[in-house]
């Protein structure tokens, strides 16, 4: 029997017919369990709003464990820790990136007292601690030294490590940082502390907000010498394939949503855990369309997540972690 011309045995839209269905059907899902909750922290016994990312936080230490508790209750996982470090603090040498009794350090210890279940990520790179704002050691010239820098951020993987980090997360950029941090945590008996590298961190001007909220924007210069070219993906790879070799747990790619394809990329070259960092200004971009109206914000949200699952991501780092967990929080009772 001969079909006539207008039957149509293949049908995609009845996978789609139903929500119930739809749900059956869905390749992704998003869940708290998988979202990272990046947050800033400040010495100072008041929450402030961060102008430069409207909806952010700097959290006195005692606002950040509340904010942590009822995340963590409502399903997060993991925090990532960044300090906004008081100006007097900052040098040319990063000194108080490895103070035992810092900010970070404190930090550390007062969550994992209160929430020892959550997962703690502290961000190793110098800029917040560094009157220069670069990721590393800064000469004369404005050149960035790269073998210098490793050793400070050495020192301050260990002073997290030792006061109880998880994770520490080197987001530098500086060559053989990897390697040489996972010997320095292991010859100080950290054997246990993972590394989350920052593996194919590009030179971004989505970094902007963020770097309002720590007020650690570069003093002169650029980051291009050490963050990735916007315009390569290949290289992720010989990036990603140095920080494994070298002793990497999880490798990350930042931003998220401009570099889905070299998020992609990565996640089918590699055999470890690939994260992805939706950052400020994908955040802001955000916020300012849905505060003028111009998008329904709930569902950019979701949507721009489940964007960066599907691209292949295991964990999503996002200023809605929070959000979320409470959107799907309501969906499960
Ligand atoms: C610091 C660091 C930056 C971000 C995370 N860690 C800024 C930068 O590299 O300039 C950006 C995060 C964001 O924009 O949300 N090394």
């Amino acid at each position: 029997m001969t079909k006539p011309d207008t039957h149509q045995t293949i049908r995609p839209r009845r996978n789609r017919k139903s929500s119930a269905i739809r749900t059956l059907c869905s390749e992704t899902r998003l869940s708290c369990e998988s979202l990272i909750y990046p947050v800033f922290v400040h010495e100072s016994a008041q929450d402030e709003e961060i102008n430069s990312m409207p909806g952010c936080k700097r959290w006195s230490p005692a606002g950040l464990l509340r904010e942590l508790s009822e995340a963590h209750s409502l399903g997060i996982g993991a925090v990532v820790l960044f300090p906004a470090i008081d100006e007097q603090l900052k040098s040319r040498s990063a000194t108080e990136s490895y103070n035992e009794d810092g900010l970070i350090p404190k930090t550390i210890m007062a969550i994992k007292n209160e929430i020892p279940d959550l997962a703690v990520i502290t961000d190793v790179a110098l800029d917040p601690y560094n009157s220069d704002g670069h990721d590393g050691l800064v000469d004369e010239n404005g050149r960035i030294l790269n073998d210098e820098t490793v050793e400070v951020l050495c020192k301050q993987a260990i002073c997290h490590a030792r006061s109880g980090a998880d994770i520490v997360a080197p987001s530098d950029m500086m060559d053989g940082r990897v390697g040489a941090i996972r010997e320095a945590l292991d010859s100080d008996g950290s054997t246990e502390t993972s590394i989350l590298s920052y593996t194919a961190k590009y030179a971004s001007s989505y970094y902007g907000p963020f770097r309002g909220a720590l007020g650690s924007a570069p003093k002169s210069g650029d980051k291009k010498t050490y963050q990735m070219d916007p315009a390569n993906a290949r290289e992720a790879l010989r990036e990603a394939a140095l920080d494994i070799n070298e002793g990497a747990d999880m490798i990350m790619v930042k931003p998220a949503g401009p570099y889905l394809d070299v998020l992609a990329l990565v996640a089918s070259h590699v055999d470890v855990p690939v994260a992805a960092y939706q950052v400020s200004g994908e955040y802001l971009m955000i916020e300012s369309a849905a505060a003028a109206g111009w998008i329904n914000r709930e569902e950019v949200i979701r949507e721009s997540l489940t964007g960066i699952h599907r691209a292949g991501a295991n964990a999503v780092l996002t200023y809605y972690a929070k959000e979320v967990a409470g959107w799907l929080h309501v969906n499960k009772d």
